[in-house]
């Protein structure tokens, strides 16, 4: 267990040992008990969480924000049009200010190319954790979420099981990298055969595939790429089935939309259920593309964890505050 993880920014788990991402784990199941119990744990008491949004959400506002009143504090909810960040002003002279009101800061920027830059550009100057709430490369508290989740669902050792990420059939907007490839670099980290699957256009950034093969190599876990959804659901023990965008293909929204419409078949459907491992179970950091890439029967039957999964983003982000603020 670590102590020491008062100021500590989370842009990526990739910055964070095994050893601390352990330590945020053994924290939320503490306060989730605690909160099932009804045992007040007021560890933020008086202090103040800024949340600056750039893009919409329900999971990641919503659970910083209850998170923060559960822990005596207080969560403001921020946008650039509801701030000066709309007129121009900088990264800087925003967390600068922040910074001696509140005690914390989470981001969510999912614009290519610039988003993680910009909460790098505030982790650079701010005297407070920067907590990455997304952006164009890592979704990190959601990731934490999720490996909280598989630890609850398959106890004690995760070697040997298969963990799938898979894209599937979503159309109407692009939506960002930053799930599979957190994914991917933590899945591996923490012992697990990780299969991607995409169609060939729907690559994800380099850096991070590469990232993903390290960690794999030095976790002496498998790391593969396949091009067929149903090969990777055979005998997996935990399938992650959602969209992402063909960013890495081309720099043409409308073209990676029209790529999306070659591929109607990437469906998490009960028939590719069906080859998975008995007792496997389905994921999706939500929300999720209900009746187009994921069946209801999927989505509400037997091997789906979705809520629980919501549920784990709470108690992650309370842990990841508490020891970071
Ligand atoms: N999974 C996730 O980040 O959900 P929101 O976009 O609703 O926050």
């Amino acid at each position: 267990m670590k102590t020491t993880l008062k100021g500590k920014h989370c842009i990526t788990l990739q910055e964070w040992t095994r050893e601390e991402i352990d330590t945020v784990l053994d924290l939320a199941l503490d306060l989730k008990r605690q909160k099932a119990l009804g045992i007040p744990h007021h560890l933020l008491k008086d202090k103040t969480f800024f949340m600056l949004f750039f893009e919409e959400s329900t999971r990641t506002r919503n659970a910083f924000e209850a998170g923060m009143t559960q822990l005596g504090g207080h969560a403001h909810w921020l946008t650039p049009a509801a701030t000066q960040i709309d007129h121009g002003e900088t990264a800087k002279d925003t967390v600068e200010v922040l910074a001696r009101y509140g005690d914390g800061i989470g981001i969510r920027n999912c614009t290519l190319g610039t988003g993680n830059a910009y909460m790098r550009e505030m982790a650079r100057h701010a005297r407070i954790p920067v907590i990455n709430m997304q952006c164009d490369i890592y979704h990190p508290t959601q990731a934490l979420a999720d490996i909280l989740t598989i630890k609850e669902k398959f106890p004690g050792d995760l070697s040997g099981r298969k963990f799938v990420m898979s894209w599937t059939y979503a159309p109407r907007y692009v939506r960002p990298l930053s799930m599979p490839q957190s994914l991917v670099m933590l899945m591996t980290r923490y012992g697990m055969d990780v299969t991607l699957a995409h169609p060939p256009e729907f690559r994800l950034m380099p850096d991070i595939l590469k990232q993903a093969e390290v960690n794999a190599r030095q976790a002496g876990v498998k790391f593969e790429y396949v091009d067929d959804m149903d090969e990777a659901f055979k005998d997996a023990d935990i399938v992650y089935a959602k969209s992402w965008g063909a960013m890495m293909h081309t720099p043409d929204e409308r073209e990676a939309l029209d790529l999306i419409e070659r591929y109607p078949g990437w469906v998490c459907d009960q028939r590719r259920m069906g080859l998975t491992k008995p007792g496997s179970i389905y994921m999706h950091c939500m929300p999720a593309d209900r009746g187009v890439e994921v069946t209801d029967e999927v989505m509400d039957g037997p091997h789906s964890v979705l809520y629980d999964q919501a549920e784990n983003r709470l108690h992650a982000h309370k842990a990841l505050m508490a020891l970071t603020m």
